[in-house]
């Protein structure tokens, strides 16, 4: 599958020491610029869930919003902002997360999810798996169930499938 993406990876920039030194960076801007590729990438997402029974995509600030908001409105679902500490303006609850590179908190409004609805948590990228794992909490902690997790790249050297174990992880393209 990863040789059948090769024209999607080769839209993906690699830039050395960034944010900090020794990580290699995978910019995907310059993926998403290309109409074709971008397009391409929410197709193959909504294709994989198009005849599942979903209720809600969630997605996580800031990059999993550029994925997020058009596969929902391509399965023709509601969408669910997953948003950094001290964004979202109504009631909320909040999980601790840790990063590749720092921690940090996720929050979701209290309402955003229904007990049972099912929803589909969206990122642009798994790394250590740490950011969707946190949101996988949030919405459980709704009463939510998790129908499992969308990626456009994998970072498969930092294990963060190991992290979702259980669910159901979907990556288009794996380094
Ligand atoms: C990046 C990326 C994922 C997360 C993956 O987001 O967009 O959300 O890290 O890392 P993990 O699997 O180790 O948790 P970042 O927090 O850098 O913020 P951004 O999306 O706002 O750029
Ligand atoms: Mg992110």
């Amino acid at each position: 599958r990863s040789r059948a993406m090769d024209h999607l990876k080769a839209l993906i920039r690699d830039v050395p020491d960034f944010p900090t030194k020794g990580i290699l960076f995978k910019d995907i801007t310059t993926l998403l610029k290309d109409a074709d590729a971008f397009g391409e990438v929410i197709d193959r997402m909504a294709s994989r869930y198009v005849d599942d029974e979903i209720d809600l995509v969630a997605a996580i600030e800031s990059r999993g919003f550029i994925f997020g908001a058009p596969l929902a409105y391509e399965l023709g679902l509601g969408f669910v902002p997953v948003r950094k500490l001290g964004k979202l303006p109504a009631e909320t609850i909040e999980q601790e997360y840790t990063l590749e590179y720092g921690s940090n908190h996720l929050e979701m409004h209290v309402d955003a999810v229904q007990p049972g609805q099912r929803v589909l948590i969206v990122d642009d990228l798994l790394a250590t798996g740490g950011t969707a794992k946190a949101t996988a909490q949030l919405v459980e902690r709704l009463g939510g169930i998790v129908h499992g997790f969308a990626f456009m790249v994998e970072l498969t050297f930092l294990n963060g499938r190991s992290r979702l174990e259980g669910y159901d992880v979907f990556t288009l393209i794996q380094y």
